[in-house]
């Protein structure tokens, strides 16, 4: 048995990570969804996990094996994603917001399968009953057009909810949640994510420019910065997943007293 550096040093804690991106059904077939992979959130479970947190990971669905020894729990939309973290978080120390979760969903999910030919005179027909096939979709001519509605924002709804302040520190006193968020952004990496850490206030923000190959979506090393509250911005060197999910620990330990 080896034992890492960092072996340990999380014992006691207990830590919330969500994974994955969510999907937002269209219909009973069909949904809007993004391409995380899942690998970010769920290499910062298994490093929590071997530093000795007791892990509740709650993921969208990914194609990866669940990682031993966490408590996983499957959630498929923004809003089950949201049931399960407000749930999760009451008696823990951290939230690790890596999932993508789904700023917009369908407004009226359709209950069967929207037809390629709705509304046409001819399949109207042919299936004897003139009935509505969707509640979702507009089918225009050559056009389909869904109405999205916006879904809550998880972390910065928790930033105001005072929630997790059932944590005591080692003097006794109540510690409100430690909540770290993700930015995947495409430009204007720094701007948008100091906006973010300040929006949400949140104790860590990762940003990570996903229009690099070798970040974010899919990829097995990320390239990410660490903006903190007190305006430092660390700007990290391209890492394993892994790598980047012990530096999130370490900086995490030091804010845990
Ligand atoms: N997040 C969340 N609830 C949402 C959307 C996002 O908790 N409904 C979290 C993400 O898990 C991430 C952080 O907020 O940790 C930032 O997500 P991001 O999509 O980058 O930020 P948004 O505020 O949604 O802004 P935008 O997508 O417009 O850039
Ligand atoms: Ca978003």
């Amino acid at each position: 048995l080896t034992l890492g550096r960092h072996s340990g040093d999380l014992v006691g804690r207990r830590v919330v990570v969500t994974a994955g991106g969510t999907q937002e059904p269209i219909d009973p077939v069909r949904y809007v969804g993004n391409h995380s992979s899942g690998k970010m959130g769920y290499a910062i479970a298994t490093e929590a996990r071997d530093r000795g947190a007791d892990v509740v990971l709650i993921t969208g669905p990914v194609s990866l094996p669940a990682p031993y020894g966490v408590d996983l729990i499957r959630i498929e939309t923004a809003s089950q994603m949201r049931d399960a973290v407000m749930a999760s978080v009451n008696d823990a120390d951290v939230l690790v917001m890596s999932a993508a979760v789904a700023d917009f969903r369908p407004a009226h999910p359709s209950p069967q399968k929207i037809k390629k030919h709705v509304g046409e005179p001819s399949i109207i027909a042919s299936s004897g009953q003139q009935k509505q096939a969707t509640t979702e979709g507009h089918a225009a001519g050559d056009g389909f057009s869904i109405h999205l509605v916006r879904n809550a924002d998880i972390l910065a709804d928790l930033a105001t909810m005072q929630i997790g302040q059932q944590r005591r520190n080692r003097e006794g006193r109540l510690q409100p949640l430690i909540r770290v968020g993700f930015a995947a952004e495409t430009e204007n990496v720094i701007a948008n994510a100091r906006d973010k850490l300040v929006r949400k206030q949140l104790d860590l923000l990762v940003a990570n420019d996903v229009m690099r190959s070798d970040s974010g979506f899919g990829a097995d090393t990320n390239k990410v910065y660490f903006f903190h509250p007190d305006e430092t911005v660390e700007d990290l060197p391209v890492m394993p997943k892994t790598g980047v999910a012990a530096a999130i620990w370490d900086r995490v330990l030091s804010l845990l007293t």
